[in-house]
């Protein structure tokens, strides 16, 4: 790594969270913990001069080409400042045409184009990319509740991940193959541990702590001219590759396949590859579904017993996000929220009724619920299990 590289790392990782730190504590005294304007006008100061510096010496380098981690990992740095930024109104989008940090944006918008993925910090950056340094990992704060967030984050990514690989190695053995029960069953382990993961997180995460002084620094922002939506635990192709080789959703439904094309560039491009790679395949639902001649063999029913407990262990997280997470977090505190402070409290903008129906209908998909406005699985389901021999 380049010096200036070095520098601006090293910036991040310490005077940029003892500054974002000092500003929540600000926050934090008032009456209005929403409120930040007014508050800390030197730490706002110190934190855009300081990171613009750093930013203008490594624009001054030029290009480095010193592969891609390293370049993920800047662009991750740039990301974090103007999410920073954003988070303080130093920047803020509603007052803006583009962004007002010219060179952050610059430097952001050509490493994004010249790896592949969009211009500001994406979820990987916090969680599953983000190199811990004697023990400490690249964070906005030192608020525990950030870290809380960001270890149970970065657990259920990874365990979402581990469904997903031994899911895909079904592909080339098939449902009958002998071994398509043990991928199946590692599937069905790994659906648990995200959900013990998420019921820590829900045990642990304090609702106000994180509406506060964590989830501000998701917000949507603007890179140049354009505003990017804000990062979310999604932004990974795991959890798609079950919905997908499970058959609980669907790629062409215009719905889901939009969800899909605006989460690529969010994702790292091995993400990328793989989830397009299973938007051409048939899912295992359909495999059972064909084979249901066969289903007096013993492979169906050992098989297929084993897919619909994976199934429903999916389902299961999608209802834990929904009904714990969403709700504890989002919606319950919104609705004490000053109607100043109401507009953009997602990490996508849209209002949050629209976005909370969207997040059901996806919940809907996974438990294959019944529903007369969507296409579920809720009939091809209860077809596989009435073939089930007990
Ligand atoms: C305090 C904890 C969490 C809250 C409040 C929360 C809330 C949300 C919200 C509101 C969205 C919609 C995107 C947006 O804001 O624009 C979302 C998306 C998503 N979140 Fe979470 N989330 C939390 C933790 C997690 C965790 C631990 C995971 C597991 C890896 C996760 C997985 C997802 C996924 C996959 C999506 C994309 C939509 C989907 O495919 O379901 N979230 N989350």
């Amino acid at each position: 790594m380049s010096n200036n590289t070095v520098a601006f790392d090293q910036w991040i990782r310490a005077r940029f969270v003892d500054i974002n730190s000092a500003l929540e504590k600000r926050y934090q005294q008032q009456e209005d913990k929403a409120n930040v304007l007014g508050i800390g006008s030197e730490e706002k100061k110190a934190l855009r001069s300081e990171g613009e510096n750093c930013i203008r010496a490594l624009v001054a380098e030029g290009n480095t080409d010193e592969g891609f981690d390293s370049a993920f990992n800047l662009l991750g740095n740039v990301g974090l400042f103007m999410a920073a930024c954003r988070r303080h109104e130093i920047t803020e989008p509603s007052r803006e045409k583009h962004s007002p940090l010219v060179e952050a944006s610059g430097l952001a918008m050509q490493i994004g184009a010249s790896i592949g993925v969009t211009p500001r910090f994406a979820t990987a950056h916090l969680t599953t990319h983000n190199s811990a340094v004697n023990g400490v990992y690249k964070r906005f704060t030192n608020l525990s509740c950030e870290k809380i967030f960001v270890d149970y984050n970065t657990k259920g990514i990874l365990a979402y991940k581990r469904a997903a690989d031994a899911l895909l190695k079904i592909l080339p053995l098939g449902i009958s193959h002998p071994i398509a029960g043990d991928l199946l069953a590692v599937t069905k382990l790994s659906l648990e541990a995200v959900a013990d993961s998420n019921k820590e997180l829900f045990e642990q995460l304090d609702p106000d702590d994180f509406f506060y002084h964590v989830r501000p620094y998701y917000k949507p922002y603007y890179v140049g001219s354009h505003v990017y939506r804000g990062a979310n635990a999604g932004d990974f192709a795991g959890i798609n590759v079950v919905d997908l080789l499970l058959g609980l959703c669907f790629a062409n439904e215009p719905y889901y396949a939009q969800i899909l094309v605006d989460k690529f560039l969010y994702m790292m491009p091995e993400d990328q590859d793989m989830l397009r790679d299973c938007m051409r395949r048939s899912s295992l639902m359909d495999d059972f579904i064909s084979n249901i001649p066969n289903a007096n063999q013993s492979w169906f029913q050992t098989n297929l017993r084993l897919f619909l407990e994976v199934c429903a262990s999916h389902g299961a997280t999608a209802n834990q996000h929904q009904e714990m997470l969403v709700q504890k977090y989002i919606v319950a505190p919104s609705q004490t929220l000053a109607s100043q402070h109401l507009k953009s409290i997602t990490a996508s903008g849209p209002p949050l009724d629209e976005l909370i129906d969207g997040l059901k209908k996806l919940r809907d998909h996974r438990t294959a619920t019944k529903r007369d406005d969507v296409r579920t699985r809720f009939d091809d389901i209860n077809k596989l299990k009435s073939t089930l021999i007990e």
